[in-house]
């Protein structure tokens, strides 16, 4: 097959489909590889690491667009790019369909094979969300951290403490993998931690594998509502698979949390857990209500975009070589995970959950190839 990696046009995204290592292994096995001039700089990776990986560089995002049979990409293909796009073509990166009407209807009418990131599902985890999860989590406490800082607006409190001070408070909400990474590093930065979750067998798994010093409580009102009383540092971690995010705190409880206080809603992509949560972005990550920060990036891991490149290729490599290898309909027949990633096919949505929550049921075909 011919893969390829156009740059990212999304604002401010500086990620990229594919590291020069997993170039070298496409051409290794057999396949043609192009990578559009520049592509990989924002992650810290250069044309000339890509050529001495075997890829061919190529001058614009047209060249690819038009001749590769699999695109690896990482944001969501945008109006310019379905322009370009043909039908068949196989476009495997992360699309979040249900966030847009617009977009869907666009990949339906170019026709695209959309194999999605977050919807490849092996023994009921998403294993190509995961990674992004984990950076977003361990981020959280280091941009809250930041902001806690007087002359960000933040409360003036050093989120280690030192010596006959006492340490900031984090409270995280939702125990899931964004959480779990919040917790190690705000734990690892000397911050007194309690996570909250609906599920006691959660708060149970998470006292077996997480450091002894974290407190845990089900998430409920009374225990919601006195913790954020004391907190300084709120991390939104909450995620109902497949629904919008639940809203755990009303514009009138966001009245308990202490002036200067930093609220980080990594949740913010599916709604944000926070009744006064409004999606920012890289360029003006924060804004202030109530005297709390808040910060609600939607597309946090594009600010480590190194760090993320690599852990996104680590896991999607094995799925878009099988993709390479065998051609479409082999490698989703052998491989169920890879065949719970594909979202649209021949002009049809073929994610169910997709086709409800944007009302397209009409434009639904279950198993198009005939697997
Ligand atoms: N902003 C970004 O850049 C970015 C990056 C990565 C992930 N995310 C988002 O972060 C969110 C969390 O992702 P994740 O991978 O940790 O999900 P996850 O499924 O691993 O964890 C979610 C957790 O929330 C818990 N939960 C559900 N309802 C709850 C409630 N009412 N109170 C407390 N806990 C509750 C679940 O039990 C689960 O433990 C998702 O919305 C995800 O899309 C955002």
């Amino acid at each position: 097959m011919i893969v390829g990696a156009p740059k990212e046009i999304k604002d401010h995204e500086r990620r990229v489909g594919l590291t020069p290592e997993a170039v070298k292994a496409y051409v290794a096995a057999g396949h043609r590889t192009l990578v559009e001039r520049g592509a990989g700089l924002g992650s810290g990776f250069s044309d000339a690491e890509y050529l001495a990986a075997g890829a061919t560089i190529v001058a614009q995002a047209a060249d690819i667009w038009a001749e590769a049979d699999l695109i690896v990409k990482v944001k969501e293909p945008l109006i310019p790019e379905y322009q370009l796009a043909n039908p068949g073509q196989i476009v495997f990166t992360y699309f979040h369909l249900a966030a847009s009407e617009e977009l869907t209807l666009a990949a339906l009418e170019s026709q695209i094979t959309a194999v999605a990131y977050e919807t490849v599902e092996e023994n009921g985890a998403l294993p190509l969300l995961k990674p992004m999860s984990a950076v977003a989590g361990r981020m959280a406490i280091l941009v809250g951290a930041y902001h806690l800082a007087s002359p960000y607006g933040g409360s003036g409190v050093l989120p280690t403490g030192v010596e006959g001070v006492a340490p900031a408070e984090a409270l995280i909400l939702g125990g899931g993998v964004v959480g779990q990474n919040a917790a190690l590093v705000a734990v690892g930065l000397g911050l007194k931690v309690t996570i909250l979750d609906i599920y006691p067998d959660k708060l149970k798994y998470l006292q077996g594998i997480l450091p002894p010093e974290i407190d845990y409580g089900l998430s409920q009102i009374d225990l919601l509502e006195k913790k954020l009383t004391t907190a300084d540092l709120i991390v939104g971690a909450v995620l109902i698979p497949g629904a919008r995010t639940p809203r755990l705190v009303s514009r009138a409880q966001l009245k308990l949390i202490k002036p200067g206080s930093v609220i980080v809603d990594v949740a913010i992509d599916q709604g944000g857990c926070f009744e006064s949560s409004k999606m920012t972005s890289h360029s003006h990550p924060v804004y202030t209500e109530e005297g709390v920060c808040h910060y609600c990036v939607g597309n946090m891991p594009g600010a480590y975009a190194r760090t993320s490149v690599l852990a996104l290729n680590k896991v999607t490599l094995p799925y878009g070589l099988e993709l390479a290898n065998k051609g479409l309909a082999k490698a989703l027949a052998e491989s169920p995970p890879l065949a719970r990633g594909l979202n649209a096919y021949g002009g049809y949505l073929t994610y169910r959950p997709v086709a409800e929550a944007l009302d397209l049921l009409a434009k639904y075909k279950e198993n198009p190839l005939g697997l």
